[in-house]
């Protein structure tokens, strides 16, 4: 019934009335090109084992991962970025930087039977070493610029084993500037870099170091991944990434920083990714399994929310599921 006492004449429920007319009205979507989907590689043979804090992601191992990837290609997605968990860890993370490393094997592995891939590896050291910090360790506190050395090594063999992108994320002071220079010098000038520019220390990265067995042994991660009560510092690490030639910033945890991905992709001019970690996939398929909500609506919200707030790029667990379910 038309109420008459009131004088509008704006009425945007005209715009919500059927599936069409929302769908022509729709100001942002979702396509497999704004995705990218992790994955996490054990040594074994025919190996693949559910992650119990995320259930849908498994450990592969280097032949495993074959059939994985073949899936994700089928279903569109064209874009992983890969963990390597070795089977040895020690101080300095030598699996990391051996040319026949768990990463190493996967990148040239994947690249020679599925050219059409686009491989980025994760570039930093907790996976690896035995204390679980993302660096070198010495006397309690990671060593930045011994920790540059060891970066720069990891990216170059990646880059020799055939990788498209390396992405560091260890949260290095000058990171990008070492890698870059060490990239350019061997000759891999065209390979990208996609900086984890912003990232906090977060209770939401549980799952991953479950995963990953990356828990750090002592202490926390706090002397260098940010103050979750940051903004200001995060637009900081943003320029300092730019102005050393990052070619895509990163913001990561997504869901608790939406606003972080907003001012970041209004105040540069590079594409924007955002990592949906593993605590925010987590919590949805604990959720569901309660059947306290509907898991898929509430994965899709959640992804566009993250393109929504300016991502370019988003980085999911979520990704092969989110494909194959379209
Ligand atoms: C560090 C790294 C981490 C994640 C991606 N790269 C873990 C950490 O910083 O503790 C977390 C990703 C996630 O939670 O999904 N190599």
């Amino acid at each position: 019934m038309k109420n008459t006492s009131f004088n509008f004449i704006h009425r945007p429920r005209r715009l919500r009335k059927n599936e069409n007319i929302r769908a022509l009205v729709r100001e942002t979507s979702i396509t497999v090109d704004d995705l990218i989907q992790p994955i996490f590689i054990q040594y074994g043979k025919k190996e693949k084992s559910e992650i119990p804090s995320m259930p849908g992601i498994y450990r592969y191992s280097t032949d495993s991962v074959l059939s994985y990837a073949e899936s994700l290609l089928k279903a569109g997605i064209t874009r992983v970025i890969l963990f390597g968990i070795p089977d040895k860890k020690d101080a300095v993370g030598s699996d990391a930087i051996s040319g026949n490393g768990i990463i190493q094997k996967s990148i040239s592995a994947i690249k020679k039977n599925f050219p059409e891939m686009y491989v980025i590896s994760d570039v930093c050291m907790c996976e690896y070493t035995d204390h679980g910090h993302c660096g070198i360790l010495d006397k309690g506190d990671v060593q930045n610029d011994q920790t540059l050395e060891y970066l720069q090594k990891q990216s170059v063999s990646h880059a020799n084993s055939g990788v498209d992108m390396v992405a560091p994320s260890a949260m290095m002071d000058g990171m990008v500037a070492a890698i870059r220079n060490i990239l350019d010098k061997k000759g891999f000038e065209q390979i990208p870099i996609m900086s984890y520019s912003v990232k906090y220390a977060s209770a939401f990265y549980g799952p991953f170091r479950d995963a990953a067995d990356s828990t750090p042994e002592s202490g926390d991660r706090k002397r260098y991944q940010m103050d979750p009560a940051n903004y200001r510092e995060a637009m900081k690490e943003m320029e300092l990434d730019v102005a050393v030639g990052a070619d895509i910033v990163m913001v990561k945890p997504a869901l608790s920083y939406l606003d972080i991905i907003k001012s970041v992709k209004e105040s540069c001019d590079l594409p924007v990714a955002a990592y949906n970690v593993s605590g925010e996939y987590a919590m949805i398929k604990a959720a569901e399994e309660k059947r306290w909500i509907d898991g898929k609506k509430a994965r899709d919200e959640m992804l566009l929310s993250i393109k929504r707030a300016g991502a370019d790029v988003i980085v999911s667990y979520f990704a092969y599921e989110w494909a194959i379910s379209q």
